[in-house]
């Protein structure tokens, strides 16, 4: 468990060390919305719309204030406030991201949560593919960054002129197999056709439905050429994977997901796309857009299967027998955990028997315990035990610090 947190806590510090150098700049923005947000974005046939969100119960207002959501993604409260603060009209190219908890009402299973932690980045105000491409040599930085061996795949959805044909070609091809279709897609069929390509239950199906790149008018096949024309030449690695039809009804060009295959059926760790037409959508001017969120949860299992540790054991277990040497103790410590030794130290209670105290040392994985007791207080010293070979030496008390940030060596 602990180890989990820390390693989310690791991707987000990397991530904003990213955001830094593209000159992404961190937006804040409410965990509560109104639902009508998600309805006109997200999409009112989507899975999040329609049997994941979580509604507020509001005091004292009429049914007409309109309800009240926890907001399931982060998307559409950054085109919001975006929008609200006149940045469409005024300074339309904008950078953001943005870090919180998400929530969605799902069956819970493993790296699928009713509340998660997601890293987005949203950029609006740019229609080129180069805009495309970077945004995809970041997620590559950061793939590198965190030494996790994962898989991108990108589609183009194509847009509102060559869209329709394709989404009719499903359309027709899941009415012709409708008998072979799961429940799910029996549901959604007329209302969101392009949901068949990426049936989580029957993935055969799929296989002979239509391509949504042979549906491309010219300037979608462009647009898609040149983003993997500029991936190839900053040596990107990735594949093209035309079931990527995402949930969510705002993306049309480029989508995209990135996975982990060390993990089980919930492996997407990151997803996104171009979304031009949502900030007009939402009331915005007709400004374009992109971007990503990557679900930290699912993100830290997959850097924990594989081999990477996430320690977070004290370097040195502090234990001291009585109030004086307690005192002496307290100041050690702290000059341990100053530069330059900046040791990871833990102080210990007083109050309980040093037999009772080293077992918890060991237990903890501490790599010293640092015992003075009044005996060793009078002759200005400490016993060091390295617990893992259960070897003890008597180091003067003024050359603890550095002689034990000798020992750990370079964090
Ligand atoms: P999404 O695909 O719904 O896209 O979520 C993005 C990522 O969040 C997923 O790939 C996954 O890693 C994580 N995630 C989603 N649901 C859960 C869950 N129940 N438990 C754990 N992790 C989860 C979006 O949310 C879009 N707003 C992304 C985006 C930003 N597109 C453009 N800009």
């Amino acid at each position: 468990m602990g180890a989990q947190v820390r390693a989310v806590s690791f991707i987000e510090e990397r991530a904003r060390a990213l955001m830094e150098r593209y000159a992404v700049r961190e937006i804040r923005i409410p965990t509560l919305e109104r639902i009508e947000l998600y309805m006109r974005s997200t999409g009112a046939t989507s899975d999040i719309v329609e049997k994941q969100m979580y509604t507020v119960e509001r005091r004292g207002e009429g049914a007409d204030e309109g309800r009240i959501v926890l907001r399931p993604e982060g998307t559409p409260g950054v085109v919001r406030a975006y929008i609200e603060a006149g940045l469409d009209r005024s300074d339309p190219e904008q950078r953001f991201f943005y870090c919180g908890p998400m929530l969605r009402y799902e069956r819970p299973q493993k790296g699928r949560y009713r509340e998660f932690y997601q890293f987005g980045v949203e950029v609006f105000g740019r229609a080129d593919a180069a805009c495309d491409a970077e945004l995809l040599i970041m997620i590559d930085d950061l793939r590198r960054e965190l030494g996790l061996g994962l898989k991108m795949e990108l589609n183009s959805l194509g847009c509102a002129d060559c869209r329709p044909a394709f989404r009719q070609a499903v359309l027709d091809y899941g009415r012709a197999h409708f008998s072979e279709l799961c429940e799910d897609c029996h549901a959604r069929l007329e209302r969101n056709p392009l949901r068949l390509l990426d049936c989580k239950i029957d993935a055969r199906i799929a296989e002979g439905a239509p391509n949504a790149l042979d549906y491309l008018c010219e300037a979608c096949r462009k647009h898609f050429d040149t983003v993997r024309d500029l991936l190839g030449r900053s040596r990107v690695e990735f594949s093209v994977n035309p079931r990527i039809v995402r949930g969510l009804d705002y993306y049309m060009r480029t989508t995209f997901e990135v996975s982990s295959t060390a993990l089980g059926s919930q492996n997407a760790v990151l997803a996104g796309g171009r979304y031009d037409g949502l900030i007009e959508e939402l009331g915005g001017a007709p400004v374009p857009g992109i971007g990503f969120a990557i679900g930290l949860d699912r993100m830290a299992l997959a850097l924990l299967e594989s081999s990477r540790k996430f320690d977070a054991a004290p370097q040195v277990a502090m234990i001291a027998l009585g109030e004086a040497a307690t005192a002496r103790a307290l100041e050690l410590a702290h000059r341990m955990r100053e530069e330059p030794n900046k040791l990871a130290v833990e102080m210990f209670s007083p109050e309980r028997g040093l037999k009772a105290l080293l077992r918890r040392a060991d237990r903890i994985g501490a790599r010293y315990a640092v015992i003075i007791g009044d005996n060793e207080l009078a002759r200005n010293v400490a016993q060091v035990r390295e617990l893992a070979h259960s070897r003890q030496s008597e180091v003067k008390l003024d050359e603890l610090p550095a002689t034990l940030a000798a020992g750990v060596g370079p964090s």
